[in-house]
């Protein structure tokens, strides 16, 4: 399985600090953001990794992560993102890089404490479709929702006003090849993105959409609020069971 790292955008919501650098690269707690998710792929024994980034900083990563010796990696393959696509649109630049196999999709700004790779596993096992992590969260109508009924996803929703559940879909998801045929059928969301709730409706309507819980606490750091929270969370009890 191989690992794909979403770390483009401009990070509005997080200006002035992206005014200067990309979103991805501003600290949580005593290490840049970026550092999270390259150590969960890490964890779940997967080495073969993507960076796709965009935005006026791109060189950035290079500077900071070159080819990733820190990490114990002997490479790192990084591609660019033009303009403001959505997840689904960054993620389509993948797949020459994932070249049939299966992938698992970090978004550069989610971070967790504990690890992934029993989903992996899991992921492998399964062989075909999709799987979303899920995390029970107070403030569900910032995320993806997902109805769960007999231990089986029966929707997902994009940032509802009224969420009809308390589930949000972390931003790690595992895939098979078909993702990108499935994004090249994307129609662009209200917001003008190519949403990745999209892709995994089109999964679960084929059926072939599982998920797990994930456990220990998971954050997003886009805004000020959850960049706070997650420097707090790191420093209380560490992430990626470091
Ligand atoms: C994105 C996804 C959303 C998911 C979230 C996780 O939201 O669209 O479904 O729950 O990541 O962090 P965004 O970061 O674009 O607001």
């Amino acid at each position: 399985m191989k690992g794909v790292i979403l770390a483009g955008g401009l990070g509005s919501r997080l200006q002035p600090c992206t005014l200067v650098t990309n979103k991805h690269l501003l600290p949580v707690y005593d290490k840049p953001m970026i550092y999270y998710p390259i150590q969960t792929l890490i964890n779940a024994g997967i080495s073969d990794i993507l960076l796709v980034t965009g935005g006026n900083y791109a060189g950035h990563f290079l500077r900071l992560l070159g080819n990733g010796k820190e990490f114990g990696l002997e490479h790192i393959n990084y591609t660019y993102q033009e303009g403001e696509g959505g997840i689904a649109d960054a993620l389509s630049l993948a797949e020459y890089f994932a070249a049939g196999e299966p992938i698992c999709v970090v978004l550069g700004d989610n971070i967790i404490q504990g690890n992934i790779r029993d989903a992996a596993r899991a992921f492998r096992h399964q062989g075909r479709g999709a799987k979303i992590l899920l995390k029970e969260v107070q403030d569900a109508h910032r995320f993806g929702v997902a109805v769960v009924e007999d231990g089986e996803v029966t929707g997902i929703v994009e940032k509802p006003k009224e969420p009809v559940s308390n589930l949000a879909v972390t931003g790690i998801y595992f895939y098979d090849s078909e993702v990108f045929n499935f994004i090249k059928t994307l129609e662009p969301s209200a917001r003008g993105e190519l949403e990745i709730t999209d892709v995994n409706n089109m999964y679960l309507k084929r059926g072939e959409l599982t998920y797990d819980m994930l456990e220990g606490w998971w954050t997003d750091a886009g805004t000020f609020e959850s960049l706070n929270r997650a420097a707090n969370l790191v420093a209380e009890s560490g992430a990626n069971n470091l």
